[in-house]
């Protein structure tokens, strides 16, 4: 592999690929999960660049490779750390907090330290790779310090900084005990971007409020205004740039014969009902997986529906399986899919069908396309690249999406059956109104969506960052 530096750097706490241990003992790379990697990953696949990121075992030196004309260069993390670092301190510390508070964050000491020695990890390592005057995107909740670390060491970068989840309400994130030190790691930053332009407020706000030390106390001067903040001599931007998925390619694979034919088969296979219902999720609390499955139970249940004519699949990825809430929230779903398959299903057809697995993207497209109805009901969601992504699928103008109005994509996709995910007589009805749409008006809400989708691509969410960050397009 090349051991030239990278003018252009991706450092997200994941890899784009992911190592995965087997039975037998060998080890190969797969997948990475979640929409930050779907999403980057095309816009970076025709592109030459370094990819920093860990990769998804603990206590494994990888050394630096390269994939297509991307290098790939592992950090290392000890089992202390996926601990403290990443189920610790951004999974049941960050992720909680920045999700409204769904389930109760735990703020414990040991783990933000170990965020801090990982987050310097991360930065240098950027720092040895980069050449002079290179970019540097730092991604995600893991490493909001990285940006001020990185610059410490390398003033002559450009260095972007974009979340993928809510920036949360300022009351909430001022519970954090570590606030301060947060705020000032993002500002080291070049550009911060979040998707909503209410993220970008509440941070600016928290900018001036924890960082706006008045200069005659001696220290740098935090001044904000509309979209900047001036660090002393340096300008910060701070905008909304909505992330979106490979529009074209995924409409691409679903006008092919050969996911079409899958489609025909995966219908033939559920028992060809009249209707089938689709949720494609990681499991996590967030989704609202249960909401869904709680809607459908008590339409069995009151004969609003039948299970002969309306068939639920339910794809789920595992996810942060050792963390306790996720196992409580599996073991809660898993309860209510045996409930209504114990009171609804007949031998050979269950009423809800749950895979607690994770398919590949030819096999994703054709789930969406046999899916009369696509149920994507989180109770919070930075953006959610599902519900974008079985709206590429439909160049049938068939379908009709069912999205939570707390999804960041709401905004985008309002011809949608918007729905509160707290109000379950609401998701209820609005499912009912996605089974029965007329065909017509379910032609013209899809064809209202596609629009969107396909003209707000990554491609375009990418370049926008970066020409915000005052670099043009990669290459
Ligand atoms: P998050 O990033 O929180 O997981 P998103 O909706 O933004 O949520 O992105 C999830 C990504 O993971 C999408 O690209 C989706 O297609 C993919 N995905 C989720 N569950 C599955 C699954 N069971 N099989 C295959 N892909 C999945
Ligand atoms: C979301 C986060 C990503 C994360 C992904 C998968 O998309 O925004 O940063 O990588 O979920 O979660 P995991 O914990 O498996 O990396």
């Amino acid at each position: 592999m090349s051991t030239t530096g990278a003018d252009f750097i991706v450092v997200a706490n994941r890899l784009s690929v992911d190592l995965e241990r087997l039975d037998d003992g060998t080890q190969r790379w797969k997948h990475s999960p979640g929409g930050l990697v779907t999403a980057l990953e095309p816009f970076l696949r025709s592109r030459s660049g370094a990819w920093v990121g860990w990769p998804g075992l603990a206590d494994q030196d990888v050394a630096p490779f390269e994939q297509g004309s991307l290098q790939l260069h592992p950090i290392a993390l000890s089992s202390a750390e996926v601990r403290d670092y990443y189920e610790g301190f951004s999974n049941a510390t960050l992720w909680p907090l920045y999700h409204d508070v769904v389930a109760p964050p735990v703020f414990e000491r040991s783990w933000w330290e170990s965020y801090v020695k990982v987050n310097r990890r991360f930065a240098d390592a950027c720092a040895s790779i980069a050449n002079k005057g290179a970019t540097v995107w730092v991604q995600d909740y893991q490493l909001q310090l990285v940006p001020a670390l990185l610059r410490e060491q390398r003033p002559d970068l450009r260095i972007g900084f974009f979340l993928h989840i809510p920036f949360p309400p300022v009351e909430l994130f001022m519970q954090l005990p570590w606030r301060t030190e947060i705020i000032r790691g993002l500002l080291g930053a070049d550009l911060v971007g979040f998707h909503r332009p209410g993220g970008a407020q509440n941070f600016l706000w928290l900018a001036r409020r924890l960082v706006g030390l008045e200069p005659s106390r001696g220290a740098v001067g935090v001044r904000t205004r509309p979209g900047v903040v001036q660090v002393g001599d340096r300008t910060v931007r701070v905008g909304a740039f909505p992330i979106s998925i490979d529009a074209a390619g995924l409409d691409a694979i679903a006008r092919g014969r050969q996911t079409q034919q899958r489609a025909r088969q995966i219908r033939a296979e559920l028992g060809n009902p009249k209707k089938i219902m689709l949720g494609v999720d990681r499991l996590d609390y967030t989704k609202g997986i249960d909401v869904r499955l709680r809607a459908l139970h008590e339409l069995l249940s009151e004969e609003r529906i039948a299970a002969e004519d309306v068939v639920m699949v339910q794809l789920a990825t595992p996810s942060r399986e050792r963390i306790e809430h996720y196992q409580q929230m599996r073991s809660e779903i898993e309860q209510v899919v045996g409930r209504i398959n114990g009171e609804f299903s007949r031998v050979g057809r269950p009423a809800v069908h749950y895979l607690h697995q994770s398919v590949d993207r030819r096999e994703l497209c054709a789930f969406m396309s046999a899916a009369d109805v696509m149920l994507v009901t989180p109770v919070r969601d930075g953006m959610n690249l599902v519900c974008k992504e079985y709206v590429a699928c439909r160049y049938d103008l068939g379908g009709a999406l069912v999205l939570s109005e707390f999804a960041g994509a709401a905004s985008e996709l309002t011809s949608a059956f918007l729905v509160n995910p707290h109000d379950l007589d609401g998701v209820k009805n609005a499912i009912l109104a996605a089974l029965t749409v007329d065909p017509a008006e379910g032609r013209r809400r899809m064809r209202a969506l596609r629009r969107q989708v396909l003209t707000h691509d990554v491609d375009r969410w990418a370049r926008s960052f970066l020409e915000a960050l005052g670099t043009g397009p990669v290459h």
